[in-house]
């Protein structure tokens, strides 16, 4: 059977204030859609998977939310964890949970802060990715660079490997996370490689091996926490093992040293594809709402909202009227505690002000 596991936990810095600890980004309908960015990843993949084969990990003080957002899922299929450990804590301990009760399964992992726009094609790129997670590799969705990106890993695409119901599949020759820009730019310039989009279909057994080849020690406390996980012991095993576990994300621990060995596979993929990562790419990729005046971008549902020569992205949940007179490209993020000015253009340093703001996150 093939599950899908959403990881749920990044904090978005980048989104701040609107993300916050209590409320990330996940839980807000940035792109205007009339659901959350977690509803939206739920509405693209329970219908592949059906919907009692959708599992969440998310932190323990998310939980309600998530339980809340998403009505048709099993209470039992949403993982708390005590406190952010980052991807292959979250993913690994999802898919040790799945092969407990379905040895033979094949799980994705999608990540709750993406926009699709061509569900579609989408769902006939993860068939595909079904059909090559047979042969054991770790598979991987790349999707072609538009820019040298240093916030994305990159995939060197190899040779066509003719596998039989994904005809596009080709051998990942390397893996390489965030990169810095000068090796970006040469990424992209030579053609050979593709974004990572952040997902990887593969055998639960294929990703707890690597997990178990590449960090023992991370595998070990997983599988600690994941025996006891169904019996009376769950809450005591998971407070004695969680906080000594090491943060380390998915791509480092799977996907590098995995392409490295030859064990990576990648399906071309081209679905509208995007990472909903800061101010800048929702100035993108939100739909123009009617009525709203043109140029600037009003999310939060303020409808008292003056735009004089002027354009941008503005979130305001009122009551204050906001007002922007001749300023391109603005971001103005106005919460209870919290007025956010900027820019754009620097949509990547907000995560600066929230290092600043600290406790306050
Ligand atoms: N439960 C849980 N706990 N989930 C987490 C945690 C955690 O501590 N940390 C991150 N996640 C979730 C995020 O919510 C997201 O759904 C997914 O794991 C990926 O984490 P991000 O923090 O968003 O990763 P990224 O965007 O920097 O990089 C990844 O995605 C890119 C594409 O969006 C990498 O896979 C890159 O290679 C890839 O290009
Ligand atoms: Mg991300």
């Amino acid at each position: 059977h093939f599950h899908a596991i959403i990881p749920a936990g990044g904090s978005g810095t980048r989104l701040w204030p609107l993300s916050r600890r209590a409320t990330p980004k996940f839980l807000h309908d940035v792109l205007g859609l009339g659901r959350s960015l977690i509803q939206a990843t739920w509405d693209r993949v329970a219908p592949i998977v059906g919907e009692d084969r959708v599992w969440v990990v998310t932190g323990e003080s998310h939980f309600d939310q998530v339980a809340e957002q998403l009505p048709h899922i099993a209470r039992a299929q949403i993982i708390a964890e005590p406190s952010p450990k980052d991807s292959a804590a979250a993913i690994g301990l999802a898919a040790m949970i799945i092969a407990r009760e379905d040895p033979d399964a094949i799980v994705g992992s999608f990540s709750a802060d993406h926009s699709i726009t061509n569900v579609d094609e989408f769902r006939l790129v993860i068939d595909q990715a079904v059909a090559a997670a047979e042969t054991g590799d770790i598979v991987t969705i790349g999707i072609m660079p538009r820019n040298p990106a240093t916030a994305y890993g990159y995939i060197e695409t190899g040779e066509l490997l003719g596998l039989d119901g994904a005809p596009t599949a080709r051998r990942a020759l390397a893996f390489a996370e965030k990169p810095e820009a000068s090796t970006a730019r040469q990424y992209v310039n030579s053609g050979r490689y593709r974004w990572n989009a952040g997902m990887f279909i593969a055998k639960a057994s294929s990703l707890l091996d690597i997990l178990a080849e590449e960090d023992p020690p991370l595998y070990s406390g997983l599988a600690r926490i994941a025996e006891a996980w169904d019996t009376p012991d769950h809450d005591e095993v998971l407070s004695a093992v969680w906080p000594g576990l090491e943060k380390r994300a998915i791509d480092y621990v799977v996907a590098e040293p995995a392409a490295a060995a030859g064990r990576v596979i990648v399906i071309p993929g081209d679905f509208g594809w995007d990472d909903v990562g800061d101010f800048d790419s929702v100035a993108r990729l939100r739909q123009p709402v009617p009525g709203e005046p043109r140029g600037v971008i009003s999310i939060g549902g303020n409808t008292d909202l003056l735009e004089v020569d002027a354009s941008g992205v503005v979130f305001s949940e009122g009551p204050r009227t906001v007002a922007i007179v001749g300023l391109e490209d603005l971001v103005v993020v106005d919460t209870d505690d919290v007025l956010l000015i900027t820019s754009r253009s620097h949509a990547q340093d907000v995560k600066k002000a929230v290092s600043v703001a600290g406790e306050r996150g």
